[in-house]
C-alpha cells in the first residue's frame, strides 16, 4: 500500500471504525473480531497523539469520554420538547383516533412505535455530524450533555449516506434490563446505593459531570422523531426507513396501521410481548404519520394533536400494610403515606406508597395490617389499589384520617371540592414555610445557587428567614456564623440571592408557590396581564378569560391574594426589587457587535440571561458551543474546564464582565 500521508491516514482509519461501530452497535452484525477491532483503535490513538494538530471531536477514539468534570450548559432547544398526551383506556385511544380523521376529513395513517422507558434527548447533526446532544429539561431549556452523549455507542457520531445537511433527532436513552442488573450488581459490591430501575439509572447516567464514568455505564438509545426543514419524506414511516440508512438506530418494532383495529392487534401485541423485550417500554406511541396532517392537526398547549401514548397497566403485588404516615407539604396539603411490608415489584423493593387522600383511604376500606395490592405506575411512588379483604386479621380497626396537623396541632379544614386535607397554618406551620421557601429558589422559580434544603432549614431555626421576603435581608455576616458556612459560600448565597431580583415576571408569579399556579399558569398570566398591579386588580371573570385559567385556579389566585399577608409580601418583594412587570421586547441600543458571536459561559455578577440580552441589544448574536467560528467567549467563575480548553486550543479570546461591559459603552 501506499504510504499515506497522516491527514489523509486518520480519515481512513476513522472512517473504518466508525463503520465497524456501526455494524456491531446499530445492526448488531460485526464482522471485525474484537481483537481486530482493538488494534485498529490503538493504531487510531496513537496517531492522534501523535498528531494533535489533526483532532476531531468526533474521532471513535472520543468515545470514552475524558476526566474533565464539565458544569452543563443549559441551551435553548430550536423546537420546543414537548410531552405526549396519554390514556390508559382503550375507549380514549379510539377517541383520539376518530378526532384524528374527524379533523383530516379522510382516512389517515398512523405509525405505532413501542414507548421506550427511559430519558429523552435532543440530537443535532450538522452535515452529517454530531454537533450536540441536549436533555430535556423543561421543554424549553436542557443540559448540554454532548460529551456524554459521544460515549453512548448507539449513537453514530457521524452519519452516513443522504442525510439532510441540518438534522435534529430526537430519542431515547434507556438501559437494558441485563446493563440495569449488573450495574446494580456491581455497585452493591462497591458499597454504593442500588438504582430504583432502570430509567433512573439512565438518566442519573446521562447527568453524570465525568464522562469517562458516563463510558462505562450501559446506555443505549433509540431515536424517533425528526426535525428539520428538509426531510426525505413527508411520511413519518419513509423517514424511519430513510434515517436507519443514514446509520441511526431505529428500533425495528414500529408498524403504520391504517384504522383503530390495526392499531389495537399492536397495542394487544406488545402488553405482553413486551416481557420478551430486553428492555422496558411502558406503552406504545401513536402518531400520525404525515408530517403535512400533523402541522394542521397543531398542538395544545403541552402537546401535540398528532400523537398519544397508550400506557400498558402498571405491575402490582400484594403485601401487608404496617403504618400511615401524614406529610404536610408546601402548600398545606396533608398527604398520607403508607408504610409496608417490604415487597418486590418491577425489579425493585416497594417499601411506601402513596394513600392521596381521604376519600381513598375511605373507598378503599383499609384497616391497619391489611393484605393490600400495590401498584406501580409512572410515578416514583406507587400507589394502593385495593384490599383483600379475606386476608383481614381479627380485630383490626379502620383507618381514620387525622384531624389536627401533625406538625403544628392546627385542626385541618377541607376546602368544598376538593380531596386533600389541608392544614390553614399557612404563617406558622413549619413544612410549609420550609417548603415555601425551598421552592422559592429552586431551579425553575427563581433558580438561587448554594442554597439547599438543608441550609434553609438550618437559616428556619436560628430564626433568620421565616418568609420569603426575609432571604432578600440576609447578610454575609448572619450567614458565616452558620454551622458549615464558609466565607465564599455565604457570599455566593447573598449573590444568587441578588442576582434572582432579574428573574422575569412569570417565573417570580410561579415562585410566590401559589396552590394550581404552575410554570405555564404564571406564563400565561404574566403575558396577559403584563403586571402585578393588574393580577391584584383582576377579578374572577377576568382571570377566567384567560388562556389555561379554569375555576379551580382562579379561586385559588384570587384566595391568595386576598390575604393581608400576602399583599404583603408582594410589597415588601417589590422594595427589595424583585421584577414584578413584563419585559418589554429589548429594543436595539447599538451595533457595536455587528457580526461577532459569543458564547457565555460560567457564573457572573448580572445574571446570563441579562448579558445575553446585551449582546443581542447591540447587535451580537449567542451561540451555545464554541466552534472554529466563535468570536468571543464572555467567561464568568466556575466555567467548565472542557469550554476553557477549547477556547484555548482555537485561540478564541476571552473576555471577563468587565472587558465586555466596555466593549459596549458608547
Ligand atoms: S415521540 C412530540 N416516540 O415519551 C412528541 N416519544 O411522554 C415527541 N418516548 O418525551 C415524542 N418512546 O421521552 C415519542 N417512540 C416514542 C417514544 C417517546 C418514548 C418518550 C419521550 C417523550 C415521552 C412523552
Amino acid at each position: 500500500m501506499e504510504a499515506q500521508n497522516p491527514r489523509e491516514q486518520l480519515r481512513r482509519l476513522r472512517d473504518e471504525l466508525h463503520h465497524h461501530n456501526y455494524l456491531y452497535y446499530i445492526l448488531n452484525q460485526p464482522e471485525l473480531s474484537d481483537f481486530d477491532f482493538d488494534q485498529k483503535m490503538a493504531e487510531l490513538q496513537s496517531l492522534e497523539a501523535a498528531h494533535p494538530e489533526l483532532d476531531d471531536p468526533n474521532s471513535p477514539t472520543k468515545r470514552v469520554g475524558s476526566d474533565l468534570s464539565q458544569d452543563f450548559e443549559q441551551v435553548a432547544h430550536r423546537y420546543p420538547m414537548l410531552s405526549l398526551g396519554n390514556t390508559y383506556s382503550e375507549s380514549e385511544l379510539q377517541d383520539f383516533v376518530n378526532r384524528v380523521i374527524k379533523l383530516a376529513g379522510q382516512e389517515v395513517a398512523f405509525v405505532c412505535e413501542l414507548k421506550y422507558d427511559g430519558t429523552a434527548i435532543a440530537l443535532s447533526y450538522q452535515n452529517g455530524q454530531l454537533v450536540r446532544g441536549v436533555t430535556r429539561g423543561d421543554g424549553t431549556v436542557g443540559d448540554d450533555v454532548s460529551h456524554n452523549v459521544k460515549t453512548i455507542r448507539s449513537i453514530p457520531l457521524q452519519l452516513t449516506g443522504d442525510c439532510p445537511n441540518d438534522l435534529e433527532v430526537r430519542g431515547e436513552i434507556f438501559m437494558s434490563r441485563a446493563g440495569f442488573e449488573k450495574l446494580n450488581q456491581q455497585r452493591e459490591e462497591m458499597g454504593e446505593a442500588r438504582f430504583a430501575n432502570p430509567r433512573n439509572a439512565a438518566a442519573g447516567s446521562l447527568k453524570l459531570q465525568n464522562s469517562s464514568l458516563v463510558a462505562k455505564r450501559p446506555l443505549e438509545c433509540y431515536l424517533y422523531h425528526f426535525l428539520g426543514d428538509k426531510l426525505p419524506f413527508d411520511s413519518h414511516f419513509e423517514n424511519l426507513r430513510a434515517a436507519s440508512e443514514w446509520g441511526l438506530r431505529i428500533s425495528p418494532h414500529y408498524k403504520l396501521c391504517r384504522s383503530f383495529e390495526e392499531i389495537h392487534a399492536f397495542v394487544k401485541h406488545w402488553d405482553t410481548a413486551r416481557n420478551e423485550l430486553p428492555f422496558e417500554i411502558d406503552g406504545v406511541v401513536i402518531k400520525v404519520d404525515s408530517l403535512t396532517l400533523r402541522e394542521e392537526l397543531g398542538f395544545t398547549a403541552k402537546t401535540p394533536r398528532w400523537a398519544i401514548s397508550y400506557k400498558f397497566k402498571a405491575e402490582s403485588a400484594f403485601t401487608r400494610l404496617r403504618s400511615v404516615d401524614f406529610q404536610v407539604g408546601r402548600t398545606g396539603a396533608v398527604t398520607p403515606v403508607a408504610n409496608l411490608e417490604p415487597v418486590p415489584l418491577a425489579g425493585t423493593t416497594v417499601k411506601r406508597a402513596s394513600l392521596h387522600n381521604a376519600d381513598i383511604i375511605a373507598g378503599l376500606d383499609l384497616h391497619l395490617n391489611d393484605m393490600v395490592s400495590v401498584e406501580k405506575g409512572g410515578e416514583i411512588i406507587p400507589k394502593i389499589t385495593g384490599v383483600d379483604t379475606s386476608e383481614r386479621l381479627p380485630g383490626s380497626t379502620p383507618l381514620s384520617f387525622i384531624s389536627n396537623c401533625p406538625e403544628c396541632g392546627t385542626p385541618l379544614m377541607r376546602i368544598e371540592g376538593e380531596a386533600a386535607h389541608y392544614c390553614p397554618n399557612t404563617a406558622a406551620c413549619p413544612p410549609q414555610i420550609k417548603g415555601r421557601i425551598e421552592h422559592f429558589i429552586s431551579r425553575r422559580a427563581m433558580n438561587i445557587d448554594g442554597l439547599g434544603s438543608e441550609t434553609i432549614n438550618l437559616l428556619y431555626e436560628q430564626k433568620l428567614v421565616n418568609t420569603i421576603a426575609d432571604l432578600y435581608r440576609l447578610q454575609v455576616q448572619q450567614l458565616v456564623q452558620l454551622e458549615r458556612l464558609g466565607e465564599k459560600s455565604a457570599a455566593n448565597i447573598v449573590a444568587g440571592i441578588e442576582a434572582s431580583k432579574q428573574v422575569p415576571f412569570a417565573r417570580v408569579l410561579f415562585a410566590l408557590g401559589i396552590r394550581f399556579v404552575g410554570e405555564t399558569v404564571a406564563r400565561k398570566l404574566a403575558a396577559a396581564l403584563g403586571n402585578i398591579d393588574a393580577l391584584l386588580a383582576a377579578d374572577k371573570d377576568q382571570l377566567l378569560a384567560i388562556d389555561e385559567i379554569g375555576d379551580k385556579i382562579a379561586t385559588s389566585l384570587l384566595a391568595w391574594l386576598e390575604s393581608e399577608d400576602n399583599r404583603n409580601l408582594i410589597q415588601q418583594l417589590r422594595d427589595f426589587g424583585l421584577k414584578f412587570e413584563e419585559e418589554e421586547r429589548p429594543v436595539a441600543q447599538s451595533n457595536r457587535l455587528e457580526g461577532l458571536s459569543f458564547v457565555v459561559s460560567g457564573v457572573f455578577a448580572r445574571s446570563r440571561d441579562e448579558l445575553k440580552g446585551l449582546i443581542e441589544t447591540h447587535g451580537g448574536k449567542n451561540v451555545s458551543s464554541i466552534t472554529a467560528k466563535t468570536n468571543y467567549i464572555l467567561a464568568g467563575d466556575k466555567m467548565g474546564p472542557a469550554k476553557l480548553e477549547k477556547a484555548h486550543k482555537l485561540n478564541i479570546p476571552i473576555l471577563s464582565e468587565e472587558d465586555f461591559l466596555k466593549m459596549i459603552q458608547a
